[in-house]
């Protein structure tokens, strides 16, 4: 991949790259298809990274299925596919890692330790293989996205970050490798997370704009629903992921919630 990195880069092509977990849906295929508006060659990676799966994670249940991704991403425009083995990003020597001081400590950082740090390593490496001048990242993971912005900037990487909005699913499920887990009855108690959002929303542009009020409306929706176990809800500073305690310029209301043995994410910017 550094070598035809490299050759592109001779021949004065510009790279646009998309990096996944695979087991694509529209979500991942909305990236590719703006990706593909910001470079001359497409790049995609598929790999289940391993160290951003904490010990009680899903990596090893992650769902992956290589031959129908390469199909969907042909589909979307992509020209190369980046599908390493976990030996190749990591050998036995291996000990570099890219950490962040403060924005993993928010939000998913509480309940899932270690996972930024994985993030932000695969994607620095990635980033070094690939060698892209654009990256496009979904704002569904909202943290995710500031993250690598943030580490791109300390790091002086020389790459574009672009987010792209959250694609959902007729019923304003939030797309996700992760909703194949999910039972019927799950599925319909997980609507509650962003029917929550929305409701705030609607509470905002009535004029509230205390984050707390907020914050409990939300939190009493999705409890009211069965299966539903609330990780967090919080409302922040969309950079720095600080608590805000009023809404009085667009916040970020971000939530986790566990649909019986599935954490399922959703954010939403509010406005006033
Ligand atoms: P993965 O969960 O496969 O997601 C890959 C990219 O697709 C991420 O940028 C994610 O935000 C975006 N995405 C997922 N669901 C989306 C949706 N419904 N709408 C819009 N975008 C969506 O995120 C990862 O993989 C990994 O952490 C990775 C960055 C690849 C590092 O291992």
């Amino acid at each position: 991949m550094q070598q035809e990195s490299n050759r592109l880069f001779r021949r004065g092509k510009t790279i646009a790259f998309v990096p996944t977990m695979g087991f694509l849906h529209e979500g991942h295929l909305a990236l590719m298809r703006e990706g593909r508006k910001h470079g001359d060659t497409l790049v995609i990676s598929i790999f289940v990274n391993p160290t951003q799966f904490g010990p009680s994670e899903d990596f090893h249940t992650y769902p992956r299925d290589l031959d129908r991704d390469a199909r969907l991403a042909e589909t979307a425009g992509v020209d190369i596919v980046f599908a390493p083995e976990a030996e190749a990003m990591y050998d036995e020597g291996y000990q570099t890692y890219v950490d962040l001081d403060l924005l993993p400590r928010y939000l998913c950082g509480y309940s899932r330790p270690g996972h930024f740090r994985g993030v932000a390593t695969v994607v620095a490496k990635l980033f070094n293989i690939v060698k892209p001048q654009v990256s496009l990242f979904g704002k569904k993971d909202y943290q995710q996205l500031v993250v690598i912005r943030r580490m791109a900037r300390d790091l002086n990487i020389d790459v574009q970050i672009l987010g792209v909005p959250t694609i959902r699913e007729a019923d304003g499920l939030a797309m996700s490798s992760r909703n194949n887990y999910l039972s019927q009855d799950e599925r319909r108690s997980a609507l509650s997370l962003f029917q929550s959002l929305e409701e705030a929303q609607r509470s905002v542009a009535r004029g509230i704009k205390d984050a707390k009020q907020l914050i409990r409306g939300a939190s009493e929706l999705i409890g009211a629903h069965p299966y539903t176990k609330i990780d967090y809800v919080a409302v922040c500073d969309p950079e720095t992921l600080d608590d805000v305690d009023l809404v009085d310029r667009p916040a970020l209301m971000a939530l986790a919630v566990w649909a019986g043995k599935t954490r399922l994410i959703d954010n939403i910017i509010l406005t006033p």
